[in-house]
């Protein structure tokens, strides 16, 4: 399903509106500031309403010339939900932006990008400034089944060598975005950084898998964020043993130096409740809690 404006849009209106699978949507908003500032890595944050919550997103697109900005998004709790039911036209009252450190991007020769689920639609501008830099790209994109994967086209588009992995097998390879590298790094591919994005335990994977052969390893971490400018403390994780914000230090960070069974543990702590929401707005058997998953 997809929906688009024909007129002339107004500052934060909704402008594009698509539904990538059952559990996924796409948002493009007119907002020309974040636009012209935006780089690979950085979010904004969202305020639906003047009630509503505030919603952490990465950027996942932008185009400096119209003047818009794309969020993919799951519905998988009360502000996604809310935001997932705007419709072109729809405006959002409060966006800020861009927030966060951009990716360090150079060219580093060869870059592994690997994605899981959601993560995808982080990795992809990554992937996509990786490859404008110069670099050989190989993209390893993980998803539960063939249905769930976002931005595929996409991703072949900006990467030299691409990957498929489900849990089930109904696509690709049947295992875990791990076992591809794992394979790469027996094969002694040459491997000079890894970016891992996605669910906590495959970036926690990733990093256990790369620390022993010292490949320079990049996590972006996706804790729970309420103000996004580091004055309330939500964001923090251990890096080193030493308490960073995400929002300001990161999102991105050595990933060998990350504390992750914290930041799992700390992302726990709203499961119950988008579980309960979920129940509440999904089909029998799914399950979209990020505290989850490959
Ligand atoms: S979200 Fe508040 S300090 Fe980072």
């Amino acid at each position: 399903m997809s929906e688009s404006m024909q007129d002339t849009p107004k500052l934060n209106q909704v402008v594009e509106k698509k539904v990538l699978n059952s559990v996924t949507k796409k948002l493009t908003i007119y907002a020309p500031d974040i636009a012209v500032k935006a780089h690979a890595g950085q979010f904004v944050i969202f305020k639906v309403r003047q009630d509503s919550e505030r919603i952490p997103l990465t950027l996942s697109s932008w185009d400096k010339e119209k003047g818009t900005i794309s969020h993919i998004f799951q519905e998988v709790g009360y502000s996604t939900i809310e935001l997932g039911k705007l419709h072109v036209d729809d405006k959002i009252m409060h966006i800020a932006g861009p927030l966060g450190n951009a990716s360090e991007i150079e060219n580093f020769g060869t870059a592994v990008v690997v994605c899981g689920g959601l993560g995808t639609a982080v990795a992809y501008p990554v992937a996509k400034a990786l490859k404008e830099a110069g670099n050989k790209v190989i993209s390893i994109v993980g998803a539960r089944n063939k249905d769930l994967f976002i931005l595929e086209n996409e991703m072949k588009a900006v990467s030299s060598e691409i990957y498929f992995t489900t849990d089930d097998g109904s696509n690709g390879t049947k295992g875990f975005v791990s076992d591809v590298l794992k394979s790469l790094i027996a094969k002694k591919e040459k491997i000079d950084i890894v970016f891992a994005i996605g669910p906590p335990i495959m970036m926690s994977v990733i990093a256990d898998l790369t620390r022993p052969h010292k490949i320079r390893t990049i996590a972006s971490l996706n804790p729970i964020m309420v103000d996004g400018m580091g004055m309330c403390g939500a964001c923090r994780v251990s890096i080193d043993g030493k308490t960073q914000f995400a929002c300001v230090d990161g999102p991105e960070f050595d990933a060998h130096k990350v504390n992750f069974k914290e930041l799992m543990l700390r992302l726990k702590s709203y499961c119950t409740e988008e579980n309960n929401l979920s129940l509440a707005y999904q089909k029998p058997g799914e399950n979209n809690c990020q505290c989850h998953g490959h």
